[in-house]
């Protein structure tokens, strides 16, 4: 069945650097990603990554420069400027997959205010949802089923479409209020999947723990990767 692709929306917590890992590795695998960013987000990914970003007037570049989707050697990587340091660098495909590789996806940006937007109504086809990072506030509005800007719309029609929603929490530590709108939210059958990575696969690099979580992102949406070594797997 036709679809309109992966909802990815960017909320105000601390971690933007997994949204926009996790948006490049979504358009690296020739997904068409609905976009949406919050207000917050937006002073989130200034404050960390020195991005700014016009929700007024969007371009793909504010958050993906256009040289990490057109270079040979950046389609293979895909990695992040501030992160080139890393000499432990994941892949986004196998050596197989990179031959036969789908051609990059495309961004579909919505203000957070259209309600005009597809992804507002449940008649608009999706893969899924997944809000990274996602705020406490964020959290809360789709737990009461307050629709107060497109990202909690599209969150409530994930819900009763019975659709794929991922949340990606990033606060510490959590208040009894975030634990019980994370009860609820879990309970309707929404993923929480906080920003918390792992270390049982030996991370040496600040890039090994950011692709931890996008992968464990990836898996719950279906998507192939390889951005790091699987549990009782020799690679
Ligand atoms: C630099 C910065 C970091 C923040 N980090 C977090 C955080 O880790 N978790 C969180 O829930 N809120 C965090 N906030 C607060 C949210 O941005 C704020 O609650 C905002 O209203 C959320 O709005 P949104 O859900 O529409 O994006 C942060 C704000 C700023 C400016």
């Amino acid at each position: 069945m036709p679809n309109s692709g992966i909802v990815l929306a960017i909320t105000g917590a601390s971690g933007a650097i997994y949204a926009v890992r996790l948006l490049e590795v979504l358009v690296a695998a020739g997904k068409t990603v609905q976009l949406t960013i919050s207000p917050a987000a937006t002073e989130v990914l200034h404050h960390e990554l020195g991005l700014k970003v016009d929700l007024d007037n969007f371009q793909t570049s504010d958050l993906l420069p256009k040289d990490d989707l057109t270079s040979d050697d950046s389609k293979l990587r895909l990695m992040r400027p501030k992160l080139h340091a890393s000499t432990h660098s994941s892949s986004v495909f196998s050596d197989s997959e990179i031959l036969h590789r789908a051609p990059l996806g495309e961004v579909i940006y919505h203000h957070y205010r259209d309600y005009q937007a597809s992804i507002a109504s449940g008649s608009a086809l999706t893969e899924g949802m997944v809000i990274c990072p996602c705020s406490g506030g964020t959290l809360a509005a789709i737990a009461t089923g307050q629709s107060q800007n497109l990202i909690h719309r599209a969150a409530d029609v994930h819900l009763k479409e019975r659709r794929k929603l991922i949340l990606v929490p990033r606060e510490t530590p959590l208040s009894s209020i975030a634990l019980g709108n994370m009860k609820t939210l879990a309970d309707a059958g929404v993923v929480i999947l906080p920003a918390m990575p792992g270390y049982y696969h030996n991370p040496t690099t600040m890039q090994d723990l950011i692709d931890f979580v996008v992968a464990r992102i990836c898996d719950q949406l279906g998507v192939s990767h390889q951005l790091m070594k699987r549990w009782g797997t020799a690679q």
